[in-house]
C-alpha cells in the first residue's frame, strides 16, 4: 500500500527515461524570451522559440499590456460565458476576423484548448473525423474527444486521404479532415489547394491548424489559407496567439454560426475562465502591427533563408522544410539529446525532440529562426553548429 502512495510506478518510470538518455531538466530562463536570452545564468543564443516575430518582448506590446491591466485590472472574474466578457475581448476577436479575412473568430485560452474545445463540439455521433497522421497533439486530443468515428490518412498524401473518402464517405453524416497547415516538427505545409479539392468534391469540410501558419506564411502573415488564396474554402481555421503573436490563448476563424455554436457548446470557453486583460491588450497590438507592416514577417524569411541555406551546405540533413522551422535531423533519441547539450555547452540552445513529439528514432534539433535574430547570431550558431556536427559525427 505504501508503495503505492510513494509513486514507485512513477519512480520506476522516469529511472527507465534516465536509462534511455531521454530524460531533461526544464531549463530556467533569467530573461524575456528574446534572440539572446539567458538560460541557466548564460547568455546563449536562443534557436529554441516560437517567437517567430519577436513579439513576445516587443516593447508597444508591453504597454497595450500595462495600458489594458491599468483599465481593467488583472483578470476577468469568470468564463466568459457568465461575466468574463470584456469590450477588449470583442475587440480583439473582431480585428482577427479582419486579419484572417473571415466572418468571425472565437478565441480561447490557448491552441491547445482550440482545437480540444472546437473538434469535439463540431462534430457528434455518426460522423467521421479524417485527419493527417502527423498532427498536432491537441487535434489527436480534440478528436479523442468527439464521439465521431476517426481515421488517420498518411502524412500530405491526398490520394490515400481520397480512398478513404471514397470507401467511408457515404457511411457517415458529416466528415472534417483535419490537417496542420504547417507542420510544426517538420516546417513543411500541407498539400491544402489538393485537400480543399477532394474534401469539396466529398461534401467534406475542412479543418486547418495554422498554428505555425499565422503570422509567417501569406500576406503580412495572414496564414497559410492565405498563402494559397483558399479564403472561403477551408471551414475552421485555427490560430495561435502564443507563436507569431507573442502572447498566449488560441482562435478558430470561420463562419458566424460556428462562433455562436461554439459559445455554447465550446467547452473550455464555458468552464475555463477567459483571458486576463493584458494578454489581450497585447494581441490586439500585435495584429495592428501585422496589419500595418510587412517588416517582420519579411525579416523572418529573409533570416530564415540565410540560416536554411548555410545549414544545408555545411552539409545538414534539414528534412523536407519550405517555412522558418528548420528540423536538423539525428534520429537516435540518446544522441538527439546529447547533440542538444553539446550546443548548448558552447551557448548555442537548440531543444532536442524526440518521442512522444516526434515518431521513435526521427529525434532531432528543431531550429527556429526569428525576426529578432541578427546575422552575427545566426553566423554564431552556424560556426558552432559545423564544429559540434563534425565532433559528433553527424556532418
Ligand atoms: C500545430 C499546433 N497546434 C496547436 C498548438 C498549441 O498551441 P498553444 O501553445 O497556443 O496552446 C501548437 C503548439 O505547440 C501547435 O504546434
Amino acid at each position: 500500500m505504501s508503495d503505492v502512495h510513494e509513486l514507485n510506478y512513477l519512480v520506476d518510470k522516469i529511472n527507465q527515461l534516465k536509462k534511455e538518455g531521454v530524460y531533461r531538466e526544464l531549463p530556467i530562463l533569467q530573461s524575456p524570451n528574446e534572440a539572446i536570452i539567458t538560460l541557466n545564468n548564460r547568455k546563449v543564443v536562443n534557436l529554441s522559440s516560437n517567437n517567430y516575430l519577436g513579439f513576445a518582448n516587443h516593447p508597444e506590446l508591453k504597454k497595450a499590456a500595462i495600458q489594458a491591466v491599468e483599465k481593467y485590472g488583472v483578470g476577468t472574474g469568470s468564463v466568459r460565458t457568465i461575466i468574463g466578457n470584456l469590450d477588449i475581448h470583442e475587440e480583439m476577436e473582431n480585428i482577427l476576423a479582419t486579419f484572417k479575412k473571415e466572418e468571425a473568430v472565437m478565441v480561447f485560452q490557448s491552441g491547445f484548448n482550440c482545437n480540444a474545445g472546437t473538434i469535439q463540439s463540431v462534430t457528434e455521433k455518426g460522423d467521421l473525423i479524417i485527419s493527417d497522421e502527423l498532427n498536432h497533439a491537441s487535434i489527436i486530443d480534440g478528436s479523442r474527444l468527439s464521439r465521431a468515428d476517426r481515421m488517420v490518412f498518411n502524412h500530405g498524401d491526398v490520394n490515400h486521404l481520397e480512398t478513404l473518402l471514397k470507401e467511408n464517405r457515404d457511411k457517415y453524416n458529416n466528415v472534417l479532415i483535419i490537417t496542420d497547415g504547417v507542420f510544426s516538427m517538420d516546417g513543411d505545409i500541407a498539400p491544402l489547394p489538393d485537400i480543399v479539392s477532394v474534401a469539396e468534391k466529398f461534401r467534406a469540410m475542412t479543418y486547418v491548424d495554422d498554428a505555425h501558419g499565422s503570422g509567417v506564411l501569406g500576406k503580412n502573415g495572414r496564414g497559410t489559407i492565405d498563402h494559397f488564396n483558399l479564403h472561403g474554402r477551408v471551414d475552421f481555421t485555427i490560430g495561435t496567439l502564443s507563436k507569431a503573436i507573442g502572447v498566449v490563448g488560441g482562435y478558430v476563424a470561420g463562419r458566424k454560426v460556428m462562433k455562436d455554436w461554439l459559445s455554447h457548446r465550446g467547452r473550455p470557453l464555458l468552464f475555463s475562465t477567459y483571458l486576463p486583460p493584458a494578454n489581450v491588450g497585447a494581441i490586439i497590438k500585435a495584429v495592428e502591427i501585422l496589419m500595418s507592416t510587412s517588416e517582420y514577417t519579411d525579416k523572418l524569411w529573409s533570416n530564415s533563408k540565410y540560416f536554411k541555406d548555410k545549414m544545408s551546405s555545411i552539409g545538414y540533413n534539414i528534412g523536407n522544410s519550405k517555412t522558418p522551422i528548420t528540423p536538423v535531423m539525428i534520429g537516435d533519441e540518446e544522441k538527439t539529446m546529447k547533440f542538444s547539450k553539446r550546443l548548448l555547452e558552447e551557448d548555442i540552445f537548440v531543444s532536442g525532440i524526440i518521442f512522444p513529439t516526434v515518431p521513435k528514432g526521427t529525434g532531432r534539433v528543431r531550429c527556429m529562426v526569428t525576426a529578432a535574430h541578427t546575422k552575427e547570431h545566426l553566423d554564431k550558431a552556424i560556426n558552432v553548429f559545423e564544429k559540434v556536427g563534425q565532433e559528433m559525427g553527424v556532418i
